[in-house]
């Protein structure tokens, strides 16, 4: 098996309030990319680690991680990783690949170990979190109707793929969704992706205010 990781650090970070696209702000003491980085390119399982990164974001890339291997991301996330996932096609291709925003640094080994493991049944596997909030749609300003929260959860990053699955639910891609996430695009193309526990340490940082939440979860984890 060749096991490439793609990070997508490509976006502008626009409801962060940082100043720095949010993915180079620091949290814990380091770059937040550097966080996921350091937890793939360690793995025994993954064989290369690929970052994807707007083209003008190549100077804070380099002075969060060093030198590393990268390519330049798109408008929308949905295009960042086509081109993280053709770079890879066209320098020999990968057997599994695992699709990770830079927006999660706390990732832990086993998170990765249970999503390789699901990809011998099934062609996708993501990390899902119960939901623990009562959930109502938003109806404008006003609430609408409440969604049993029982059956929702709520998915993360690492997603991982069979390579030539996910190249192909991406190439064919219609317009028909703005996919939030890589599995919706397997899954509107038929292929099956199952669910592997999630991990509460892998909540995106999006907003001001997530910065924080981050530092306290990093404390408990560093302590
Ligand atoms: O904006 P959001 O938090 O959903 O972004 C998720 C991940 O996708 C982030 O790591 C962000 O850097 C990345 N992204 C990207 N290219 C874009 C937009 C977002 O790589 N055009």
């Amino acid at each position: 098996h060749r096991t490439v990781a793609l990070i997508v650090a490509a976006g502008r970070g626009e409801r962060s309030g940082s100043a720095l696209p949010k993915q180079f702000a620091t949290v814990a003491g380091r770059p937040m990319v550097a966080h996921s980085h350091a937890a793939l390119a360690g793995h025994p399982a993954i064989d290369h680690v690929l970052v994807v990164t707007g083209a003008d974001q190549v100077e804070a890339l380099e002075a969060a991680l060093g030198p590393v291997p990268h390519v330049a991301g798109g408008a929308t996330r949905r295009l960042s990783v086509l081109a993280g996932l053709e770079a890879i096609a066209a320098t020999g291709g990968a057997d599994r690949v695992l699709i990770h925003d830079a927006a999660r640094p706390f990732l832990n080994a086993d998170v990765i170990d249970r999503l390789l493991s699901a990809l011998d049944a099934a062609p996708g596997a993501v990390p899902v979190l119960s939901v623990p909030d009562t959930v109502a749609r938003a109806v404008g300003y006003a609430l609408g109707e409440v969604v049993p929260r029982e059956e929702l959860v709520r998915v993360q990053t690492p997603q991982a793929f069979a390579f030539s699955a996910i190249l192909a639910a991406h190439r064919g891609w219609a317009a028909e969704i703005e996919p939030t996430d890589d599995a919706q695009l397997l899954r509107a193309a038929g292929g099956k992706v199952v669910p592997v526990m999630g991990d509460i340490m892998l909540e995106k940082v999006t907003y001001p205010g997530d910065f924080a939440a981050a530092e306290v979860r990093a404390a408990a984890r560093f302590r």
